[in-house]
């Protein structure tokens, strides 16, 4: 089936925005659909200013049956990009239940929506998370899952609802994009990460920490077994990860079914090796603390990226240099974020 307006829900996040850039590059209509309770409408104009393109943006919550009803009778939608959802895994640990509810319950009407008519075509915002503590590396998709925490069981069971919708009822089309660690903005500097509290993740912290918002950067453990003592993750610019979308349209478009894929780099990077990338490019010293590990954390990550890049057609092309560059660029020219000054 021919693809051409696709709803991108929680449109207006960091990695939805760069998505609805993407996808109109690559010549789809966008509609963005968000709650804005993590994200701005701020965000929505600097994209319209990116591309030149006028964006219909639905501020709705998918937890809502009746409001996807109307977007849905509104909007003539032939596929859905599904990123809306809580995303912070410490908080999913203090609060279980907002999770459960907040993320199945988009994901579900979004469904039964969906299932009521002939489209039923959806990327799923997954993540590398649902690979648990595994530590054979790479992780492949075909990696034993299991979600260790509220968040990542999130994860875990929207994939598995998709597969079993895929099995019983003709016409879904599901692809399953598994995400390493998204860092990075796009290069103009209009749009980037903007966490509503204090960043749980590495590199908004050092922005942050960059731009003088924060004292300095905690290192969380350097007695890993990893070359230097630090966590190892698969950082992976959010342009890259944004055009990996893309593909995967373009491959339910070609050969509808149900589909699992990373998207990392396939490579590995440390906390330390960020820090001093991040300092050397952009010429800003990032002070800094060795404390205890964070509970949780496995010693290291990164991705398999063959079968993306042969079934998908896909791969990622940004060095760590593209990564904190971008980042700053977007930090130094936003020191707020969205926030009006
Ligand atoms: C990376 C490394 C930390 C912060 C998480 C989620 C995952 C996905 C990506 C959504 C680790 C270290 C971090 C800090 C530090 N999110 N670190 N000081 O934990 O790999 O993955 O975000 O899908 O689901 O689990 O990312 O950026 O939090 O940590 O030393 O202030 O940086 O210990 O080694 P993580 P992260």
């Amino acid at each position: 089936m021919k693809i051409k307006k696709v709803l991108v829900s929680g449109g207006a996040g960091y990695i939805g925005t760069h998505t609805c850039i993407e996808l109109i590059a690559a010549g789809f209509e966008v509609v963005c659909a968000d709650n804005f309770c993590n994200s701005s409408p701020v965000a929505m104009e600097r994209v319209e200013q990116i591309t030149g393109t006028a964006i219909p943006v639905h501020r709705m919550d998918f937890c809502r049956l009746d409001e996807v009803e109307a977007l849905f009778r509104e909007e003539a939608i032939d596929a859905a990009i599904h990123f809306a959802g809580h995303k912070a895994v410490g908080e999913s640990v203090a609060k279980p239940l907002k999770y459960y509810e907040n993320n199945l319950l988009s994901l579900i009407n979004l469904c039964k929506v969906m299932g009521k008519g002939k489209a039923r075509n959806v990327v799923f915002s997954s993540s590398a998370t649902v690979y648990g503590l595994s530590d054979k590396l790479p992780l492949t998709e075909e990696t034993p899952t299991s979600a260790y925490n509220p968040y990542g069981r999130t994860k875990l069971y929207i994939e598995e609802i998709l597969k079993d919708l895929h099995a019983a009822e003709p016409g879904w089309n599901v692809s399953i994009l598994r995400y390493f660690n998204p860092v990075g903005a796009h290069p103009s500097g209009l749009i980037g990460e903007d966490p509503s509290d204090i960043p749980n993740n590495l590199m908004p912290y050092i922005s942050q920490v960059a731009v003088g918002r924060l004292e300095k950067l905690r290192i969380f453990g350097n007695d890993y077994d990893t070359p230097d003592g630090t966590g190892v993750r698969d950082f992976i610019h959010v342009v890259d990860l944004a055009r990996g979308h893309v593909a995967a349209l373009r491959k339910l478009e070609e050969e509808p079914g149900y589909m699992v894929h990373n998207l990392g780099t396939g490579k590995g990077c440390s906390v330390l090796e960020l820090v001093h990338a991040f300092e050397r490019v952009n010429g800003v010293p990032i002070p800094y603390e060795i404390v205890g590990r964070r509970p949780g954390d496995v010693a290291a990550n990164y991705a398999a990226t063959d079968k993306a890049r042969r079934e998908l057609g896909w791969e990622a092309t940004h060095t760590i240099e593209d990564m904190v560059r971008d980042t700053w660029h977007w930090q130094s020219e936003n020191p707020k974020g969205y926030a009006e000054d």
